[in-house]
């Protein structure tokens, strides 16, 4: 039902506003001084919600709080849990809440409309639904201080309002100008493709940082086969 994993990730590689930075840095940095913290009496944050459309970088970021912290990254599989979502609902949920209690470490709660949709929804689903939205919100209360809660969705209006007032909530956007420069700087660091920056900031207008990594890869993979063992000159920026 989890996935652990390793990340070498930082917050270096994810580029977003500097106000997007900011209030990620600030939670990663009360996790980290907590003890300090907790000396004056004060609880330190340790739940962050990544709201945004899909490829903006919010698994990405997940990952790079992971690395920053140094911890381990579980990630859930919903399908697994879903599966056997009717009846065992509730002791999966404790299941995967209780594998970040017996070690400190990040757990991503990726897509995770799936789980949290509101209570006011209607069909067969809904005394389920909200049983299992009452269960995570239960869970998510006795989360252990050691450890980190992600959660990620690209539907944040679809969250029961119960959820995201537990969390710090960061929306992450499309990249702007400034962020789109520095996307395709990151992406085609050290490939052989040549770009004009202006015209690619141009063509880039309104693509995620996903689709700028997809088109700058596709661009290099294209100009290596086109001139197969012939070196190309890496662009200067
Ligand atoms: N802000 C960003 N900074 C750096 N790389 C990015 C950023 N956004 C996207 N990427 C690149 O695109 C890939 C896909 O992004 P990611 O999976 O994190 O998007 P997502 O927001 O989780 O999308 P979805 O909602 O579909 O799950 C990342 O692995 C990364 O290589
Ligand atoms: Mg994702």
């Amino acid at each position: 039902m989890v996935e652990v994993r390793r990340s070498d990730i930082t917050l270096l590689d994810v580029i977003a506003s500097q106000e997007i930075k900011t209030s990620i840095i600030e939670v990663i940095n009360e996790c980290k001084n907590k003890d300090i913290l907790n000396n004056y009496g004060l609880e330190s944050l340790n739940k962050i919600l990544l709201s945004g459309p899909p490829g903006v970088g919010k698994t990405w970021t997940a990952m790079a709080i992971a690395g920053e912290l140094e911890m381990d990254l579980v990630f859930v599989r919903w399908d697994s849990l879903i599966s056997s979502y009717l009846g065992s609902t509730g002791s999966n949920i404790r299941k995967v809440f209780e594998t970040v209690s017996a070690k400190p470490a990040v757990l991503l709660l990726d897509e995770f409309d799936a789980a949290g949709k509101d209570r006011g929804g209607d069909g067969q689903e809904v005394g389920e639904m909200s049983r299992v939205v009452i269960n995570i919100l239960q869970n998510i209360d006795m989360f252990p201080p050691e450890s980190f809660l992600v959660a990620a969705t690209n539907h944040g209006h679809l969250l029961d309002t119960a959820i995201p007032r537990r969390f710090v909530v960061v929306n992450m956007e499309l990249p702007g100008e400034d962020e789109r420069r520095r996307l395709i700087e990151y992406y085609s660091k050290g490939l052989p493709v040549s770009i004009d920056l202006d015209e690619w900031l141009k063509k880039t207008d309104g693509l995620s940082g996903d689709e700028i990594r997809t088109k700058i890869h596709q661009e290099a993979k294209r100009a290596i086969l086109k001139n197969g063992s012939e070196f190309m000159s890496v662009a200067t920026l």
